[in-house]
């Protein structure tokens, strides 16, 4: 996605009505209505949060997708997002509206965190069988679940014999075929810590340009499309959830009812990290103790009125 950068993109240009900001095509308008027909749809779809001031990145964004779907003006294009046949193009809307910047051990302390409060407490339990699931929510092109995947490698070699998995999604389809081909620029191999390196990414397949995530690092990873905002075909209780970076697009309710669904999943004394702009809200304040910077673990307070979570998702057994 684009903009991690919408929340906090560069200033704003005029949104007045008197002067055509810079920036607009002269044949395409860009009324108030079209973009609070947009911004209606993107929230209530997929919970983003679009402020008025951030009407002109919208516009710069989305008319290079009306020129592609052959739209003449914003209602058009809204009839085809809102209609049966727009599933492709609202894929393309909430990637043009996003970001998907990510890097290999982003925030380094979660995965320290990981390891000392979650993994090293369980590993007696893991290595007579017993089960650990953890969940990448948001998971862009991979290098998150593969970094928790091999800070579990590292302290249990022989995980992938273990019931442990690692569920990772996403609302984006094509950010999701970048992750499953996990074949990274080599320059992002930099951001993996000295002593792991050898281990996460295979020699065999390593050139000049390109390195590619280890086959065993790549097996305790399952990918699998998910919108935050609908239902979750998920089946808690989660020893962690990693959901970094992404309700940074949401309004404050919305936040505050995501870190509710997290907090109902997670079992207790299970680790939530957050992104570090994020902060939790919510009744969700009451389940979850901070345990480090934008770290928290689940407590034994009630999970409140969420319900049971659905059933398994195919993907992770
Ligand atoms: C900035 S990336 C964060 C990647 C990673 N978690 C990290 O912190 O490095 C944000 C990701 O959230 C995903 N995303 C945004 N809205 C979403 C939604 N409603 N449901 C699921 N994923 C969403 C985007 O597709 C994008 O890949």
């Amino acid at each position: 996605m684009t903009a991690a950068s919408l929340p906090h993109a560069a200033a704003p240009l005029s949104t007045g009505a008197a002067a055509e900001p810079r920036g607009y095509r002269a044949d395409i308008a860009f009324t108030h209505a079209d973009f609070t027909r947009i911004a209606a749809f993107a929230h209530r779809e997929y919970g983003l949060h679009l402020q008025e001031s951030k009407k002109d990145l919208v516009y710069s964004r989305l008319v290079k997708r009306l020129r592609k779907a052959g739209c003449p003006d914003f209602a058009t294009y809204c009839n085809q997002l809102e209609g049966d046949g727009g599933a492709a193009e609202r894929v393309e809307l909430i990637s043009a509206l996003t970001t998907n910047v990510t890097h290999f051990f982003r925030e380094e302390h979660h995965f320290t965190l990981l390891s000392d409060l979650v993994l090293k407490p369980q590993a007696d339990r893991l290595r007579a069988g017993q089960r650990m699931r953890i969940w990448s929510a948001g998971c862009s092109a991979g290098q998150e679940p593969y970094s928790i995947a091999a800070t579990v490698l590292e302290l249990l070699p022989e995980a992938t014999r273990m019931n442990i998995r690692i569920l990772a999604t996403d609302i984006d389809p094509a950010i999701l075929a970048r992750a499953r081909a996990a074949n990274y620029p080599a320059e992002e191999a930099k951001g993996v810590p000295d002593r792991l390196r050898a281990q996460m990414f295979d020699r065999a397949a390593e050139t000049s340009a390109q390195v590619q995530v280890q086959a065993r690092i790549r097996g305790l990873v399952h990918f699998a499309e998910l919108n935050l905002m609908a239902d979750w075909p998920v089946h808690g209780p989660f020893d962690a959830i990693f959901c970094r970076n992404v309700a940074i697009y949401f309004d404050k309710p919305t936040q505050a009812r995501l870190w509710q669904r997290y907090a109902a999943l997670l079992a207790p004394g299970g680790l939530l990290c957050i992104g570090h702009s994020e902060r939790l809200s919510g009744p969700a304040t009451a389940q979850l103790d901070s345990v480090g910077i934008t770290a928290y673990r689940r407590n034994a307070s009630p999970a409140g009125a969420l319900g049971p979570p659905g059933p398994d998702v195919p993907t992770v057994p």
